[in-house]
């Protein structure tokens, strides 16, 4: 998520081939059909997670993140050309999120406004649209633990979760927008204090942090979606992977890039016989195989570094295993073409410990499946 902002030129484009692009422009129009008849079917409704493939159910959500990427979707198809409902759609679902600038709850702004706002903003080049980024920033820097140099999460003070690394960029576009250094520095903090504390010499990560309130200090790795506390989460990889890649182009710390490289190896190394992984790489007999939203994170994120790296060897890996991701997401198994499924991306899960949206179609799988496809057909 790092848009048209970024600090850093793109080395190079590297094309998909034909068929690839044939076949995400088949999957979009799938995923246009099933956000078209949520938006009709549910108006106003912003589902986290389906159940037995359904999106209305009053299960538990744990937290309220997901209300951007249902906007976030809908701008993609305008974008995209998918149809003239789609821009007054965006704008409307847009809107419904405008007042989460202000909210000091979650530690998820960006996954809310950058998908909406931010988008709406580049494709206008509107002020009021940045304004309500820039505000949405500021408040994500309230959440500062100044001794320890984090973000803290939803959950508790002491609490960092790499899943702050998709959000934290919102704080970066505000500090360009506006050249407030204090932002940037808040951002640039957040990343130096995770790449040290919550990823692994291996390029794995941990899910959470946990610090001495007191001192700051750093105590220990936990995690609350993974398997262990010394466990690889996949989607945490992902979340890292994308998170550190574009925080490089916001920012041009080489830093960050070594960071994004290391978590794309370990990626690609564990997904070698298959490319969606499991919820948790380590667990050694998962009871599910498959954690799809991990997959379509982390090959938009292996697009991105595939057009950032300076090495084109690299560079071609990176863009290889996108697109055999890409493929793989789009074959039957998990793309949610039966009409009784309302999903687009089968297979995700949210919280396995929790038992929530498990083996199930997840709001924000859904969007970073979209955004990736998005991606292939520009080529
Ligand atoms: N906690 C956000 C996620 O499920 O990835």
């Amino acid at each position: 998520m790092y848009w048209n902002s970024r600090q850093v030129t793109e080395k190079r484009t590297l094309p998909f081939a034909a068929s690839t692009r044939d076949t995400a422009r088949a999957a979009l129009g799938v995923a246009a059909g099933k956000v078209e008849r949520l938006a009709e079917q549910h108006p106003d409704y912003f589902p986290l997670y389906t159940h037995e493939g359904r999106w209305k159910h009053g299960k538990e959500s744990w937290t309220n993140w997901c209300e951007g990427f249902l906007g976030g979707q809908m701008w993609l198809f305008h974008e995209l050309g998918l149809g003239d409902q789609w821009r007054a759609r965006a704008e409307h679902y847009s809107v419904l999120v405008e007042q989460r600038q202000h909210d000091r709850d979650v530690h998820d702004l960006g996954f809310v406004l950058c998908p909406t706002w931010q988008k709406w903003a580049e494709l206008d080049g509107g002020t009021e649209q940045k304004k309500v980024v820039v505000q949405g920033g500021r408040t994500m820097a309230l959440r500062l633990n100044d001794q320890g140099g984090f973000l803290r999460s939803f959950l508790a003070p002491d609490s960092n979760f790499i899943d702050i690394m998709m959000n934290i960029g919102i704080i970066a576009l505000a500090a360009l927008e506006t050249g407030d250094d204090n932002l940037m520095a808040i951002a640039r903090r957040h990343c130096d204090t995770t790449r040290k504390y919550l990823v692994r010499g291996d390029g794995s990560v941990s899910h959470e942090g946990i610090y001495d309130l007191g001192t700051g200090e750093f105590l220990r790795q936990t995690t609350q979606q993974g398997w262990r506390n010394d466990s690889s989460w996949a989607r945490g990889l992902a979340w890292s992977l994308y998170g550190f890649t574009s925080m490089y182009a916001l920012t041009g710390d080489t830093h960050l890039l070594r960071t994004a490289i290391a978590n794309a190896d370990y990626w690609i190394e564990h997904t070698q016989a298959d490319p969606v992984p499991p919820n948790d790489f380590d667990e050694p007999h998962p009871t599910r195989p498959w954690e799809s939203s991990a997959a379509a994170c982390a090959a938009g994120g292996l697009i991105m570094l595939a057009a950032l790296v300076e090495d084109d060897t690299l560079a071609q890996r990176y863009h290889r295993h996108a697109e055999t991701t890409v493929r793989r997401l789009c074959e039957p198994l998990f793309l949610g073409i039966d009409p009784a499924w309302e999903g687009v991306l089968k297979h995700g899960s949210y919280h396995e410990r929790k038992g929530l949206g498990v083996d199930e179609s997840v709001m924000w799988g859904d969007y970073f499946f979209v955004e990736t496809l998005a991606r292939v057909v520009r080529g």
